[in-house]
């Protein structure tokens, strides 16, 4: 029995239907998984910070590689493959949350998707805020996807929180693929390092950068290669200790019971899938399946 999954009824009906006096967290069931989704290996990111408050938390990680990648998708697409992927994957695994760890997904569709699910979901949004409180020369970077740096849902977060500052975007789709690249343990180009850099180095203002936020979940999986390229005296800022705080909060007072062999869930079967494996691992997947 799933209190989470009955059709659309409120938290508060859903309250009323536990009888025996306990609340509806008490009553998720302890190997019920977190559920993180991305179009690929991005989401990894803030499954390294989820690990690190929640280790006792059963997870399942989601990649849409069919879709892959979403950047360059129109916002129609992102909605449909994002809203339907998620319906069949909460309807099949039962998850007691899902985080769509996907900033591109996230700006687009969140409102979308918790409109039709009956689950707590948890978004993924360039950390503006953060990086406007801490940057000191008051210019900062934005690294994110095509599709995420034209969003509406930036321009607020700039007009809220940044409106003082210098806010310069750069499309840096690249480092999708390179991070990709590097987590099947290929190298990196540095090219196109370089070319993400140039993309915001080269903007009027752009030499008083400072801070840079990484608007995208595969970004910081290219941590090492950015500090190199920018060099010292930029500092580098994204969502995933945030939203692993925020998972823990709306699970606070759960049972957890996870088995040692969390689950990679794909799209799509190819053959890269299995170049990938020693770094899932490494984040505590030891099991791929393919969604059907
Ligand atoms: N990881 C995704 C994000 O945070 C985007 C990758 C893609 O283009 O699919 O925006």
């Amino acid at each position: 029995m799933s209190f989470l999954f009955r059709p659309v009824v409120s938290r508060r009906t859903v309250l009323r239907q536990a009888q025996d006096g306990r609340d509806w967290f008490e009553l998720v069931d302890s190997a019920a998984p977190i559920l993180l989704f991305d179009s690929g290996v991005g989401g990894l990111s803030v499954l390294a910070e989820l690990r690190k408050v929640l280790p006792q938390a059963p997870v399942i990680y989601a990649a849409d590689n069919g879709g892959l990648p979403y950047g360059t998708k129109t916002e129609a697409e992102v909605a449909a493959r994002v809203c339907g992927l998620l319906g069949r994957m909460s309807e099949r695994y039962r998850p007691r949350l899902i985080c769509i760890a996907c900033n591109t997904a996230s700006t687009i569709a969140l409102s979308m998707v918790r409109d039709v699910l009956n689950v707590p979901i948890v978004g993924t949004v360039p950390a503006i805020k953060p990086a406007a409180e801490t940057t000191r020369s008051g210019a900062i970077g934005l690294l994110g996807t095509a599709a995420t740096i034209r969003q509406a849902y930036v321009d607020r977060l700039e007009s809220e929180f940044a409106a003082d500052k210098t806010l310069l975007r750069f499309a840096a789709g690249e480092l999708v693929g390179a991070a990709e690249g590097k987590l099947r343990g290929e190298t990196v180009d540095p090219m196109v390092i370089d070319r993400a850099v140039a993309g915001l180095r080269d903007q009027p203002g752009g030499a008083e950068i400072d801070t840079v936020v990484l608007a995208c979940t595969h970004f910081p999986l290219l941590h090492a290669e950015l500090t190199d390229a920018f060099g010292p005296g930029v500092r580098f800022v994204d969502g995933a200790a945030g939203i692993a705080r925020r998972i823990a909060a709306l699970t606070g007072g759960q049972d957890f019971s996870r088995s040692a062999r969390d689950l990679a869930l794909f799209t799509k079967a190819e053959d890269s899938l299995a170049a990938l494996a020693p770094a899932l691992e490494r984040y505590g997947l030891f099991r791929q399946e393919v969604l059907t």
